[in-house]
């Protein structure tokens, strides 16, 4: 069992324990849910829940759920079901942005091919499934919608642009779908099954669709800042894969607005190069580091982090609205 909370600095005592014996059932529960006889899914479906993770998601179905009864069977179940969906949608994603690590390990598809790792992905789906039919018909539907917007927005930053759309509504819309759609849930389904009052399920699920914008355009950031030993990931793999995040966008705006500032022009030109080399990857990772767009975007996550803040005032004051404070903050700051 972790003995801190991995997200929350400093909250309530009693809440801690509370949330931290919970998250140690959860992890109880996610090794079952992911366990199977079968020969060869026994090994690749535990392969990314045992390289670690931060459990952001079923940590926010505790937080919500501390509104009200967090000690229900269904609770518990709610935040394995969302961090199983996530575990799911990583190998597809990893495949998708042809990542080699994850969580600090080699990839699913790296070490036994797009294929399995695809239905490794579609086998999670499938436990997830399942466990949503115990917790209830509204959780089946609440699930099945999650997953059709992950699913939307992932294909959204595949095919890029609609035609006529502007590229910041494109990735904000991106955005919300693919990441903040989960969180949502994790609020709502936190909110919804504790039996807290009348409304806390609305606010959460909104206040995760607000916090999980915060989080993706704090991803973008690390991307760029953080070195692979602590985030897990290769720096710059978006880069590589012409993924648009919000510090590419903004200086391509800055290149259109000013075309004769030669050294924006020389930055959209190698962020449009080849960058299959790591050193020209390495290179353009650090003029970025250095560019005020990063500055930009951890303001915007910070701005968006402080929207999230200001649905938790419609929360009853006390020790459960503070914690979720402080965790809006720390997924704004995280180094990970
Ligand atoms: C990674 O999510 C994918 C995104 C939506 C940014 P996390 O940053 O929560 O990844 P883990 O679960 O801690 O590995
Ligand atoms: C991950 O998005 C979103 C989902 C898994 C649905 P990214 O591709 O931006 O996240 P990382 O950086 O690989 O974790
Ligand atoms: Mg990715
Ligand atoms: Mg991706």
């Amino acid at each position: 069992m972790p003995s801190r909370l991995p997200d929350v600095p400093d909250i309530d005592e009693r809440l801690t324990d509370q949330l931290l014996a919970q998250l140690g059932r959860v992890e109880q529960d996610l090794r079952e849910a992911v366990s199977s006889s079968d020969h060869i899914v026994r090994w690749t479906a535990r392969h990314l829940l045992d390289a670690g993770g931060k459990r952001v998601r079923p940590l926010l179905v505790l937080l919500a759920a501390s509104l009200g009864d967090s000690s229900r069977r269904a609770v518990i179940d709610a935040a394995v079901l969302v961090e199983l969906t996530h575990l799911a949608s990583l190998y597809h994603d990893d495949v998708m942005d042809s990542a080699e690590t994850r969580r600090g390990t080699r990839s699913a598809h790296s070490i036994w091919g797009n294929n399995v790792a695809i239905l490794t992905g579609d086998f999670l789906f499938a436990r997830a499934s399942s466990l949503s039919a115990r917790i209830g018909p509204d959780a089946v539907r609440l699930h099945a919608e999650t997953f059709e917007r992950l699913c939307i927005g992932q294909l959204h930053e595949t095919v890029g642009l609609a035609e006529g759309q502007d590229p910041f509504d494109h990735y904000l819309s991106v955005l919300s779908d693919k990441t903040a759609s989960l969180l949502a849930l994790a609020g709502q389904l936190g909110g919804d099954l504790s039996g807290a009052p009348e409304g806390t399920g609305d606010i959460m699920r909104r206040y995760g669709e607000k916090i999980g914008v915060a989080f993706q355009l704090a991803d973008d950031v690390l991307d760029l800042r953080s070195d692979a030993e602590v985030s897990g990931k290769t720096p710059g793999i978006d880069l590589r894969e012409g993924v648009p995040t919000m510090p590419t966008l903004l200086v391509r705006q800055r290149g259109r607005a000013n075309p004769d500032d030669a050294r924006t022009g020389e930055l959209i030109r190698r962020l449009d190069g080849d960058l299959s080399t790591d050193e020209e990857l390495a290179d353009v990772v650090r003029l970025l580091r250095e560019d005020p767009a990063l500055a930009e975007t951890q303001d915007l996550a910070d701005r968006t982090a402080d929207e999230a803040i200001a649905i938790l005032e419609e929360l009853p004051e006390g020790p459960v609205r503070e914690a979720l404070i402080g965790f809006t903050r720390s997924l704004v700051h995280r180094r990970r």
